[in-house]
């Protein structure tokens, strides 16, 4: 399947250390792409000679708090350098906060805004000035289900997605003609860290678990398949798109 062969292709994967995005790397990876990730974890670096083994295409593990504009500007060209150039940019890295919305703390709110939603703006404009320049690229970003409703006790994560999918558009407007086609990805209630807290109370995960018509939550392996395809040939004409994987749970 020619259309999704990704050999020679260099991407950057934020995020990419742990949870679904872990899996997106694998996925390019498997697909023949050299990938830098790019991420706060400890071991980013381990993980990545972990998934390179010696053999097949390269990877690379850049350890930076995109919650930090310098960092985050730093890793971006340390990946372009160490990978030779860029064609596609996964923003994955995304941190969430609980708490009432009457409770909900400035600090909280300012960490959210900024690793969800302005860390992915600096890195869209980053690799868009590169693949501007070439004419081609691929960008996807993580939205959520609370890119569509509000939630409860996640005030600014769910207004940093909403956010993203309205960015997702509105790069996707001015950037589309020039060859870059950027996308978002909506993950429904995947089985990861970031849910660790509602994974731990039961009659939540159970009440969730009623909803999606698939019978279970979803998993960092069913992300990976979406990640090839809108990182290959096959998505051309796909352009601003939020795509939801939910199991069915939109639809319910
Ligand atoms: N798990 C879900 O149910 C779910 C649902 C919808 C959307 N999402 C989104 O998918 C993406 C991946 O989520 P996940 O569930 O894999 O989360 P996760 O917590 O398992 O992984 C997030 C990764 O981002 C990295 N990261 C966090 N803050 C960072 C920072 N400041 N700088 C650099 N790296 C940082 C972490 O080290 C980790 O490797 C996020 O954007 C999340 O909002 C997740």
């Amino acid at each position: 399947m020619n259309m999704f062969d990704l050999s020679g292709q260099k991407a950057i994967v934020t995020g990419g250390a742990s949870g679904l995005c872990l899996s997106a790397v694998y996925g390019l990876h498997e697909a023949g792409a050299d990938v830098a990730i790019i991420d706060i974890a400890k071991d980013v670096e381990d993980v990545a000679r972990n998934i390179e083994k010696n053999s097949g295409p390269k990877v690379y593990g850049i350890r930076a708090n995109l919650g930090k504009r310098d960092e985050l500007k730093n890793a971006f060209n340390q990946a372009v350098e160490k990978l030779g150039g860029l064609d596609i940019l996964v923003n994955g890295a995304g941190i969430q906060r609980r708490n009432k919305c009457e409770d909900f703390t400035e600090k909280d709110w300012d960490d959210v805004l900024e690793v969800n939603l302005t860390s992915v703006f600096l890195m869209c404009q980053l690799a868009g000035r590169k693949m501007l320049e070439k004419g081609k690229g691929k960008i996807i970003n993580f939205a959520s289900m609370l890119s569509y409703f509000g939630g409860y006790t996640v005030p600014a994560y769910a207004a940093s997605k909403g956010a993203v999918a309205q960015l997702t558009k509105a790069l996707s407007n001015e950037w589309a003609q020039k060859g870059i086609n950027v996308n978002a990805i909506a993950p429904g209630y995947m089985a990861t860290a970031l849910n660790t807290q509602i994974l731990n109370d039961q009659e939540r995960f159970n009440s969730i678990l009623k909803r999606i018509p698939k019978g279970r939550w979803g998993t960092p392996d069913d992300i990976k398949g979406l990640i090839v395809f809108l990182s290959s040939d096959a998505s051309d004409y796909i352009c601003g798109a939020v795509i939801p994987v939910d199991g069915g749970y939109l639809a319910c």
